[in-house]
């Protein structure tokens, strides 16, 4: 993939960059290169000043000549500059390597995942009357994705949930950090601890504590998470910040994307202590449509908006800002106007969906 055109590389009229950002560019396997194609091409057209710096991760890094699927050089390029865009990396179920996203969370320390779900201008949903505008804040690096499972004897597994006071410490103030510097109303924690009453309880517990420091100023709730799910499909706009541990963030996820049009429209960033900030759809590799110029690249484009913001607020280059609106315009009148892929109901294909948004930038 091609990171930049002269073209693109222009962009508009009255934008000029006070700085150039250096964003690592993890195109992923799957869908994942063609979105980031997609992705990279509108940043660009919005007169953002990136410099890509591409790195492999996934089945991409094999094919590419790498001996590991997560190779060093890509975890020291994020460590280096800190903010990277990621494609989508494929996973093989029941067999083969172990999940190249999650190691790559625990390896850069990106406990937090933020992942937004809004009802989209013009996308009809059967929740169009009900405005949603949830985010799940996840926990990204514990749970039962400590991947330790162990074959005790012949027919029987376990899988260990590992739930450390210290990460869900963590985990609760960034929700609650978050919720307050945004302005949202509230913070529900989704929990099972009448059935792992202590894992589960030592999750609940913590946000409740933490809870208490945001008295007055954030709302704070607890669900059962089955009695959760049923309250969220019947009334989605009665949350705000929804607080998981790792795989109910992961399931929520999904589950909330039906919500406003599906896994083609939500975005996502994971965030660290140090500063790295890692931005990338809520999505999969999606190997039934990939190489097919199917994939709605909104969910990655979304995602860099995501990142142009973060730039905004962590370099203050208010530029960054500026791009980050135009582009969200650009795509909100092209779903007004219908111009989207097939999963939303339109006719474009990957790239003419990406051109059609950098058309309507202005
Ligand atoms: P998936 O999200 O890849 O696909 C689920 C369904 O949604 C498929 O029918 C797919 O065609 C559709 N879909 C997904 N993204 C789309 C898009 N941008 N535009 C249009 N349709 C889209 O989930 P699945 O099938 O469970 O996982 C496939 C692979 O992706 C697995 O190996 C899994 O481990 C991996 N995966 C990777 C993630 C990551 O890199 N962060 C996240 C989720 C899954």
């Amino acid at each position: 993939m091609v990171p930049s055109t002269a073209h693109h590389r222009q962009g508009l009229p009255g934008i000029v960059c006070p700085v150039e950002h250096t964003v690592v560019l993890i195109p992923g396997d799957g869908i994942g290169p063609e979105v980031a194609q997609a992705a990279v091409l509108v940043v660009e057209a919005s007169g953002a000043q990136v410099n890509w710096l591409p790195r492999q991760a996934g089945l991409a890094a094999i094919e590419a000549g790498e001996s590991q699927v997560l190779p060093e050089a890509t975890l020291e390029a994020i460590r280096t500059h800190q903010v990277a865009l990621k494609g989508p990396c494929t996973t093989p179920v029941g067999e083969g390597f172990t999940s190249v996203n999650v190691a790559l969370r625990k390896h850069l320390g990106l406990f937090g995942a933020v992942r937004p779900v809004r009802t989209m201008p013009g996308v009809t949903t059967r929740y169009s009357d009900a405005q949603v505008d949830l985010v799940i804040v996840r926990e990204n690096t514990e749970g039962l994705y400590a991947g330790i499972e162990n074959q005790i004897s012949e027919g029987v597994v376990t899988s260990l949930k590992v739930v450390t006071e210290s990460a869900s410490r963590r985990i609760a103030r960034f929700a609650f950090e978050y919720a307050h510097s945004r302005q949202r109303r509230k913070v529900t924690v989704l929990h099972k601890a009448n059935i792992m009453k202590m894992g589960d309880g030592l999750f609940l517990q913590c946000a409740r504590e933490e809870a208490k420091a945001w008295e007055g100023k954030v709302e704070f709730e607890s669900r059962i998470i089955d009695a959760g799910c049923m309250q969220l499909v019947q009334s989605p706009q009665a949350f705000d910040v929804l607080l998981c541990e790792n795989l109910y963030g992961d399931v929520m996820s999904d589950l909330c994307a039906g919500f406003v049009g599906g896994l083609g429209v939500t975005p996502g960033a994971n965030f660290g202590d140090e500063g790295r900030a890692v931005f990338e759809a809520v999505h999969g590799s999606a190997p039934d449509i990939a190489g097919q110029d199917r994939a709605n690249p909104l969910a990655l484009i979304m995602s860099a908006v995501m990142l142009l913001r973060h730039l905004a607020e962590t370099t203050q280059d208010v530029t960054c800002t500026t791009c980050a609106d135009r582009i969200r315009d650009a795509y909100n009148a092209c779903l007004l106007a219908g111009e989207t892929t097939a999963d939303l109901g339109g006719s474009l294909g990957t790239m003419a969906f990406a051109d059609a948004i950098c058309k309507r930038l202005s």
